[in-house]
């Protein structure tokens, strides 16, 4: 089997947004609380955050993580989190059924994400609260001096403002589930007066209005139109979640979910647009994709019938081989819309839906779904290229005819280098890609190559065999007459770096 595609470097989607490669962490089972931070850790630090999982963070390659929920949010009140740690009261959380001790709040998080060297884009409250709360984290967060909330920052020991400009309007609000779940008309006049609030105070803040918690939802797409409708004026961009597993064991379909995450993203697009056009504005809207992942979510057990705990485990998937190959492909889709996706957050960072594993006490590992995020963080530079795949197709029960490869690619115009991801997604066959280079720079040569394949494809990374599976070099990665090939093989993620 083989397939080509044509790049040429004069065909650009968009500058690849550095915010692509967010993360995101909840106050939610072991993401916080023995995930990043573990004051009894052999290799805490003086804050009592795990340094094994800093440097793991680092090597990701994230930019933004989003804080600090997620369905918690909708319950959180931030100044149970703020001054003395032995004054903060223990909350419930209902939403994942746990106890909430506050140990780690703002001030504790802002002091990791600065050690991370990572932007926060917070989360409101808008289940449980409104206006003036939202304004209050933004005055402690954001306000330089002389106010109340100012000053309380400063007397908690954080001198200047944390200058944070990303902020979501809420979370997931149409959904049943969330504490506070609203109509999009509630909604929607909620978050513009939040959003016509904290802009008065700060109007460069680039504000996130929630669109519909999955493209399945059954008021998916008329939600976002409401909402925006509201909205549009005082956001910057409207979100959006997609989680993706193999149902009843379709891999074929499974493989497909890029299919399926880049039908939502014009979804989204085309309701935003046309909006903007029912208004007669000219402003284009944005999406913070800020929640997707692979999520074995048919398996997800509901907390409620179990005791109140601290930190219990939840959703702590162990990832497959497979599922790295997918969570590559929904890279290479949000890359594909970067002239729309401009920002986006896997979820989550460390331990629930996660690239990164910890044990209490013990080691922290990367799982599979860890090499496809880090070398595509690492190595997509410049400009987002438009491809034209020439693709055999294979059948699929969700999606219909999809292509065997899919692929997207990045010049970087100043040193000429280029980047291509793909993905092959024959379940047994290998693909030879073929991709001529005209347009490019002469002399280009494979200077790095990666591929996440393995025979066994649902192998894993444990606390035991960490190394399992991690990429290695393309094979037959080469150029030759002015010709990029490669052989990929079934079920594969590859990454070619030319330079
Ligand atoms: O990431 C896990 C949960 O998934 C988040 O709390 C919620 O926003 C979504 O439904």
């Amino acid at each position: 089997l083989s397939a080509s595609f044509t790049l040429d470097p004069a065909f650009t989607v968009a500058p690849v947004s550095r915010r692509t490669f967010g993360s995101f962490v909840e106050h939610m089972g072991r993401c916080v609380y023995t995930g990043i931070y573990e004051p009894s850790h052999p290799t805490a630090d003086a804050d009592g955050f795990r340094q094994d999982v800093l440097a793991l963070t680092r090597e990701l390659g994230v930019s933004v993580v989003r804080y600090p929920g997620g369905n918690f949010v909708s319950g959180y009140r931030w100044e149970d989190g703020i001054g003395p740690v032995a004054d903060r009261p223990v909350r419930r959380d209902l939403a994942w059924h746990s106890l909430e001790t506050n140990e780690i709040g703002i001030d504790e998080f802002m002091r990791w994400a600065r050690k991370a060297g990572v932007e926060v884009m917070y989360a409101v409250n808008l289940g449980t609260r409104g206006v003036q709360e939202a304004l209050d984290v933004q005055e402690y967060l954001n306000q330089p001096d002389r106010t109340h909330l100012a000053r309380l920052r400063q007397a908690n020991g954080t001198t200047e403002p944390y200058g944070i400009t990303m902020f979501c309007l809420g979370n997931e609000l149409d959904g049943p589930w969330q504490t506070g779940h609203k109509t999009a008309h509630e909604y929607g006049r909620l978050a513009m007066e939040t959003a016509r609030a904290m802009r008065s105070a700060e109007p460069g803040l680039e504000l996130v209005a929630c669109g519909s918690s999955s493209s399945s939802m059954p008021t998916f797409a008329a939600w976002e139109a409401e909402v925006l409708e509201l909205t549009y004026d005082a956001v910057d961009y409207i979100s959006a979640h997609a989680y993706y597993e193999p149902i009843d064991g379709d891999l074929g379909s499974f493989l497909a979910s890029a299919v399926d995450m880049d039908h939502f993203v014009t979804s989204v697009a085309a309701t935003a647009d046309s909006v903007g056009a029912k208004l007669k504005s000219r402003k284009k809207l944005k999406i913070s994709f800020d929640e997707w992942n692979v999520w074995y979510q048919s398996a997800f057990q509901a907390t409620q019938e179990t005791e109140w705990q601290v930190a219990p485990r939840v959703i702590e998937d162990a990832y497959t081989v497979a599922d790295a190959v997918v969570v590559g492909n929904l890279l290479i889709s949000l890359l594909r819309h970067s002239d729309r996706v401009t920002a986006a957050c896997q979820a989550q960072l460390v331990n629930v839906i996660a690239p990164i594993r910890t044990e209490p006490g013990g080691p922290a590992w990367r799982q599979t779904i860890f090499h496809p995020f880090a070398l595509t963080s690492r190595l997509a530079r410049g400009e987002v290229l438009r491809v034209e795949p020439q693709s055999p197709t294979y059948d699929t029960a969700r999606f219909g005819l999809v292509p065997l490869l899919d692929a997207v690619a990045t010049h970087d115009a100043e040193t000429g280098d280029v980047t291509v991801f793909v993905v092959n997604r024959h379940l047994t066959d290998s693909l030879d890609l073929a991709v001529p280079l005209s347009g490019f720079r002469a002399g280009l040569r494979v200077t790095e190559s990666w591929t996440l394949a393995d025979e066994d494809l649902y192998a894993m990374n444990t606390a035991d065999d960490p190394e399992r599976v991690v990429p290695g070099p393309a094979k037959d990665a080469d150029i030759t007459d002015g010709v990029l090939r490669a052989s990929l093989p079934p079920v594969s993620w590859t990454a070619i770096r030319l330079t």
